[in-house]
């Protein structure tokens, strides 16, 4: 059996920066509301025509880590692309990073696990890696909110949360015991799928349907958010799993270097720190600068981190993300 360590990270978010005030142009909102309840002041959005996407993004993350790993595309043994937004509805993410990359025939895996979705794809990259069947994995989570938010005051209590960009990590084989990614832990409960979904359009229910069906004030075609219910469950998933993570490596919460958390909301972080009696040092949180990206918060996170010296070899870093499905997991690294 190998062991598996992560051995480069890039991260990619478009230039337009929207601050609050920006929003409030839009929408019956204001600074002191969001920063108040998100922690978020601004957030990058794609612009049209400066030639992002989901995939183009990606790719960009995505060659930043293969180089900084000191590999090239040819070295990829597989892809693993997390999205909850695809700038098509088939094929994924994952063939057209390798199409850019100019990658030779690998598979590309698409992940589907919202929040969840970069953690997800590192445990996949971990089995595979670990099981020997593949060299190195490189992961992605990218994500183009802006284009499906309801940017009027109807979408207003989702719309300023989410922000536009690109993460990327390669998990590389190495025969190193005990250091690494140690575990990774995945959880999901499709009892709350509805409480932060996106139901329309589907395929049996396509657009045309939903408008006949629908007011023009209710198009679900506009991602959902039970807000109150989602941080209830939010602060308990995290924790669980971070607790399982570290029981499973018998670790405990001072052991902790650096705990990464999905960056849903600036407010669930700072309950987590201090559930695990974590200071400031120990936690990092960049959600501030660009609000919400799903799949892509975690890889833009640690890659922040990881840049500003802020992880060093030896360190124990945690990651543990929540999100839609519902969906939950961590990974314990020794770096
Ligand atoms: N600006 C101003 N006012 C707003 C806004 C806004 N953007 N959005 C909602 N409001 C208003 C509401 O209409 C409501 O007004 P009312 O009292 O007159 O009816 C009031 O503010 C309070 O609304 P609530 O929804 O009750 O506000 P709450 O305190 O619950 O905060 C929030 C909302 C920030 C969404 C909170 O519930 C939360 O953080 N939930 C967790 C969400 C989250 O983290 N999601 C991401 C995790 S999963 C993932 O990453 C996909």
């Amino acid at each position: 059996m190998y062991t598996s360590k992560i051995s480069g990270l890039g991260s990619y978010v478009p230039e337009n920066i929207v601050t609050n005030d920006d929003l409030a142009k839009v929408m019956d909102t204001n600074d002191e509301w969001i920063q108040e309840r998100t922690g978020i002041q601004q957030r990058r959005h794609i612009k049209k025509g400066d030639g992002n996407s989901t995939s183009v993004m990606g790719a960009k993350a995505a060659k930043i880590a293969i180089d900084r790993a000191n590999l090239t595309t040819d070295d990829i043994d597989l892809i693993v692309f997390a999205t909850l937004s695809p700038e098509m509805y088939f094929p994924g993410g994952g063939v057209q990073v390798q199409e850019m990359l100019n990658m030779s025939t690998i598979p590309a895996l698409d992940v589907r696990n919202q929040c969840s979705g970069f953690v997800y794809g590192l445990s996949v990259a971990d089995q595979f890696v670990k099981t020997g069947m593949y060299k190195n994995v490189l992961v992605i989570g990218s994500e183009n909110h802006s284009g499906g938010l309801d940017m009027t005051t109807r979408g207003r209590s989702v719309s300023v949360i989410f922000g536009d960009g690109a993460g990327a990590a390669v998990v590389t084989r190495s025969d190193k015991e005990g250091s690494g990614i140690l575990s990774t832990h995945l959880h999901s409960e499709g009892a709350h799928a509805k409480e932060l979904s996106l139901e329309g359009p589907n395929t049996g229910h396509w657009v045309p349907e939903i408008i006949a069906e629908n007011p023009q004030e209710d198009i679900p075609y506009y991602p959902y958010m039970n807000g109150q219910f989602v941080f209830k469950n939010a602060v308990v998933r995290f924790s669980e799993v971070i607790n399982e993570g570290l029981q499973t490596n018998e670790l405990t919460p001072g052991d902790i270097n650096m705990l990464i958390p999905h960056q849903a909301n600036l407010r669930i972080s700072q309950f987590v720190q201090k559930k695990f009696g974590l200071s400031d040092d120990q936690v990092f949180n960049n959600i501030q600068k660009y609000g919400n990206t799903t799949a892509a918060s975690i890889p833009i996170a640690l890659t922040e981190a990881w840049e500003q010296g802020k992880i060093k070899e030896g360190d124990l870093v945690v990651l543990a993300a929540f999100g839609s499905g519902f969906t939950w997991g961590s990974a314990i690294i020794r770096w």
